[in-house]
């Protein structure tokens, strides 16, 4: 009987597609999935410490370690993503059933941590690596995710993050930026198209720097995978407003395989809440930038991310926000309220004062005015043709083929499961808050 292992992975597409690479590499080991964390002789628990709650619930889990090995002792259970990265041996500390701990920079050494785990020691990686020439993307080898994650595929261009944003601790928990050599990214696109990947996600935390200082651009990165492999759909994520170029909007304009959707997060509507939160982009620019996008390419989509009650945040400055929502009128945007991460800018240096009641009101507002604004966006969608990239079946089990349109949204539609992973042509027939509904063209 081979060992199971099962890893529950919290936070962005980074941290699930490190965990993609985890999977892998516990293949290699000879491990099969368990089915749950009950039935796993190893847990690794993927963290994320984006926002207070996300670290939480982190922490929770650790604490979930004593029970699975009072039910099933002998079960390894180890740490790994952004929170073991920031807490480090703390966690040994804090959870005596925590078997190993290590960072997002660390996984190429998992085997020799399960070694050292059998030995009997609790090993603690956690070292960042900045040096290009040091670091280890792992990404050279097929995915190992459900036949759906083939047909979009993940691809990490560039790691880390250099920016200075006062509130944000993911400079701290994944270090600085270090691009991916743009001919093994090519090189990995060439191979999954060859096993049937027809989309892939380029990845980073702020991915608009990628090959910065090393006389490349995503922009030209995207051209050349548009031109030598046979991938069907670029996609990228998630850029800084502050680093879209003249470029990359050009790249829009010229290339049909860089789908029309960005996830461009705004964070603020008021320039004194931009300056406070070192965002180094005012509202005009983001402005500026969201027209030039919607020019070069009609029907672009453009999604965003908010923080309400940031240190200061007035009432004036968040009608601001508000304000901005209006006039770009989002696609879909993801509304968060402010909470103080250990040792940022902010946390040390800026009183968290806007009281949790005006946040949570702040939020509700935005998200409230956002639901409309995303559902009538959505209502104006019914009628016109597109294509949809078939990725799998509807999980409510209503017999339909789930897929994604150009512009990233999701579309449900009555199909054979045979047209998963090829472009559907379809009608948009009806919408919902999240997702549209969909016929077979002709
Ligand atoms: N508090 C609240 N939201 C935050 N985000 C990042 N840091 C914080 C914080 N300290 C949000 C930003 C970012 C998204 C991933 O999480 O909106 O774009
Ligand atoms: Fe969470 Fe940020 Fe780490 Fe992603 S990079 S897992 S969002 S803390």
């Amino acid at each position: 009987m081979p060992k199971l292992a099962y890893i529950k992975t919290f936070g962005c597409q980074m941290n699930e597609h490190d965990s993609s690479k985890m999977r892998l590499c516990l293949r290699g080991l000879g491990f099969g999935e368990a089915a749950s964390m009950e039935d796993a002789d190893l847990v690794i628990l993927n963290t994320c410490t984006i926002r207070e709650k996300a670290s939480h619930k982190a922490i929770s889990e650790m604490g979930r370690a004593r029970v699975l090995k009072l039910a099933r002792p002998g079960t390894v259970v180890g740490v790994a993503g952004c929170v073991a990265q920031e807490m480090g041996d703390q966690i040994l500390e804090r959870f005596c059933d925590i078997d190993f701990v290590f960072g997002p920079d660390q996984i190429w050494r998992l085997p020799e941590i399960l070694d050292e785990v059998s030995a009997g020691l609790r090993p603690v990686h956690v070292d960042l690596i900045d040096d290009p020439s040091a670091y280890r993307f792992l990404d050279n080898v097929p995915p190992v995710t459900s036949h759906q994650s083939r047909v979009t595929a993940f691809v990490t261009a560039i790691k880390g993050c250099s920016c200075a944003c006062s509130y944000c601790i993911v400079p701290s928990v994944r270090g600085r930026e270090v691009s991916r050599a743009a001919d093994d990214i090519v090189g990995e696109c060439q191979r999954l198209a060859d096993i049937g990947t027809k989309e892939v996600v380029l990845l980073g935390q702020n991915v608009c720097a990628y090959g910065r200082g090393a006389g490349t651009t995503l922009a030209s990165l995207i051209a050349r995978i548009a031109k030598e492999t046979r991938i069907e759909r670029i996609r990228f994520t998630s850029p800084h407003p502050r680093d879209v170029t003249d470029e990359l909007v050009g790249e829009f304009r010229s290339n049909p395989k860089l789908m029309p959707h960005i996830h461009l997060p705004v964070q603020a509507g008021s320039n004194d809440t931009l300056r406070r939160m070192r965002r180094g982009y005012t509202r005009e620019r983001y402005l500026q930038v969201v027209r030039a996008l919607r020019d070069a390419r009609p029907g672009m989509s453009i999604t965003t991310d908010l923080i309400v009650g940031f240190c200061g945040e007035s009432e004036c400055e968040f009608e601001l926000t508000m304000d901005l929502v209006r006039e770009v009128a989002f696609d879909s945007a993801f509304a968060f309220m402010y909470s103080p991460r250990p040792g940022t800018e902010a946390a040390k240096n800026m009183p968290d004062d806007v009281p949790l009641r005006v946040k949570q009101r702040r939020l509700d507002r935005l998200l409230t005015l956002q639901r409309e604004q995303g559902r009538s966006r959505n209502e104006a969608k019914v009628g016109s043709a597109g294509e949809a990239l078939a990725t799998g079946v509807d999980r409510m089990g209503r017999g339909l083929i789930t897929g994604r349109l150009a512009c990233n949204r999701i579309i449900h539609f009555a199909g054979q499961e045979g047209l998963i992973g090829t472009i559907v042509p379809v009608v948009i027939t009806g919408a919902n808050d999240n997702s549209l509904s969909g016929e077979i063209a002709g």
